[in-house]
């Protein structure tokens, strides 16, 4: 029982440590590529989007980032689900199949929608969004530009639908 007791006590002593440090890494981790920076620099894919958000209102230097408008912020677990599902799969498309197109999915439209109403709820308290008109049906050119963007050789643009 002693032995054990002791045993325990020295994993508690190795593990807890490395459980704090651990969690502090990968914190800072999620932190980092949270970024506007790291998000619009990291993929090639995401030049054209990174750089047409320079000339809108919704840049950083006016504290509006990539993620406040494409990653949850009123569920900390749907959060990280989709922070994970989405990097892992731009990383993806950037490294084995760069698309001509962006195409915005389901979820990432709903994100989105969520978070325009979220920052601009008192301007916004009178429309009805029970038809599922979303925001940026009718607010194109926020943040990016429509016109098509070009990077590498290939044209990119969000579309238009
Ligand atoms: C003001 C909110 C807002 C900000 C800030 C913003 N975006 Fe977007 N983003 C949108 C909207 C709206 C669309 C288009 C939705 C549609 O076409 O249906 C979009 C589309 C995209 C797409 C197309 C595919 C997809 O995942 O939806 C990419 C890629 C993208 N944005 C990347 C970025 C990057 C990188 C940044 C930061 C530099 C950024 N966005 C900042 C609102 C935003
Ligand atoms: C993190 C908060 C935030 C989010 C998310 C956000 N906005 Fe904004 N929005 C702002 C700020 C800050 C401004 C600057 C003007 C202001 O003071 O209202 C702005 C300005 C605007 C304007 C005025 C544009 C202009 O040229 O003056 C429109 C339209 C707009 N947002 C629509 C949207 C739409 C559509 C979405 C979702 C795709 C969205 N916003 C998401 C914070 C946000
Ligand atoms: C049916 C089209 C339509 C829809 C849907 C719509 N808007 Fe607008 N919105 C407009 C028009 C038109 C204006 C006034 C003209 C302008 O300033 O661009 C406006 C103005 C605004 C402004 C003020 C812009 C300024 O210059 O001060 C904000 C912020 C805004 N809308 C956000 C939103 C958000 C958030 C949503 C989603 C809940 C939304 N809008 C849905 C058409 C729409």
């Amino acid at each position: 029982m002693k032995d054990l007791s002791s045993r325990t006590k020295k994993w508690l002593l190795i593990g807890l440590p490395l459980l704090v440090i651990g969690s502090v890494f990968l914190f800072m981790q999620y932190e980092r590529t949270s970024t506007t920076h790291y998000c619009g620099t990291t993929c090639h894919i995401m030049k054209a989007p990174y750089e047409t958000s320079f000339h809108s209102v919704h840049r950083e230097t006016n504290g509006v980032g990539c993620k406040d408008c494409h990653i949850p912020h009123d569920n900390i677990l749907e959060q990280i689900i989709y922070k994970g599902y989405s990097g892992a799969r731009d990383y993806y498309k950037n490294t084995f199949a760069q698309p001509d197109v962006l195409l915005t999915k389901e979820w990432s439209k709903k994100i989105l929608q969520r978070n325009c109403i979220r920052c601009h709820s008192t301007v916004v308290a009178r429309i009805n969004t029970s038809d599922g008109k979303q925001c940026f049906d009718c607010h194109r050119g926020e943040p990016h530009d429509t016109r098509p963007q070009t990077f590498s050789t290939q044209t990119v643009y969000t579309p238009i639908r």
